[in-house]
């Protein structure tokens, strides 16, 4: 049994552009499609659900006695978790700024050694594709390296219905979609149990100090 977590990486409630929030659509479909799979279960986690108002304050900032409750439970959950669908819109031709910070509260060690698969979308016709190359260097900085297939809805507005059903053309919708799921799970089933047999950390331990543990030697002049 794999488990997968969907980050929507919305949390847009305002209008214009209307409808409100099509992350919601979007990650619906992930939810369903992930879930349809033998052995898998999926889970939304929604940005909205947390409070990250306020100065940004990581969890792994915190002395462990005082870490929020809600943020703990997540990091915990990222932790336990196979791999993770990130579902983000196109703002500004980047990734949603929303995704970033929430991902931002955690640290790469929780990600590290699992996959994750790219979902961008946005109501014009490039389906967030510029924002998921960007999302490429992000996601393998934080260790959980994307898959090579990516989810593009172009007018997702059009494409997908309020509870995440296709509009029109499931069959391809799904084959495309199932592409990419499929990439995840295999490479989350694969680094699951080889994890079993080699601990990855024994290879290349977390950074538990500062970012500047991997750099490479200074040369000092003689
Ligand atoms: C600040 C902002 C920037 C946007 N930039 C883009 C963009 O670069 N490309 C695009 O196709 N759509 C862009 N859009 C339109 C979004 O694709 C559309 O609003 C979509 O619904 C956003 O996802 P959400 O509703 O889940 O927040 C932008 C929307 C906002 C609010």
């Amino acid at each position: 049994m794999a488990h997968y977590l969907i980050f929507l990486g919305s949390i847009r409630t305002s209008t214009p552009p209307a409808p409100a929030r099509l992350g919601e659509r979007v990650a619906q479909a992930c939810l369903r499609l992930l879930s349809s799979l033998p052995d898998t279960t999926a889970e939304i986690i929604d940005p909205l659900t947390l409070d990250l108002n306020g100065p940004f304050k990581p969890h792994f900032a915190y002395a462990k006695a005082v870490v929020p409750d809600d943020l703990d439970a997540l990091a915990d959950n990222i932790e336990q978790a196979d791999g993770y669908v990130m579902v983000s819109p196109e703002y500004n031709h980047s990734m949603s700024p929303a995704l970033s910070h929430l991902l931002n509260h955690f640290g790469a060690s929780l990600f590290a050694f699992k996959p994750s698969a790219i979902v961008t979308y946005s109501m014009g016709q490039w389906g967030g594709a510029r924002a998921a190359v960007s999302m490429r260097a992000f996601l393998s900085e934080l260790g959980c390296l994307p898959v090579s297939a990516m989810i593009h809805i172009p007018k997702a507005q059009e494409a997908l219905h309020d509870d995440g059903q296709f509009a029109q053309e499931q069959e391809r919708w799904e084959s495309y979609f199932g592409r990419t799921l499929g990439q995840l799970t295999w490479w989350a089933e694969a680094a699951k149990a080889h994890k079993a047999e080699q601990d990855p950390t024994m290879l290349s331990p977390a950074f538990n100090t500062s970012p500047a543990q991997r750099n490479a030697p200074a040369t000092k002049k003689s």
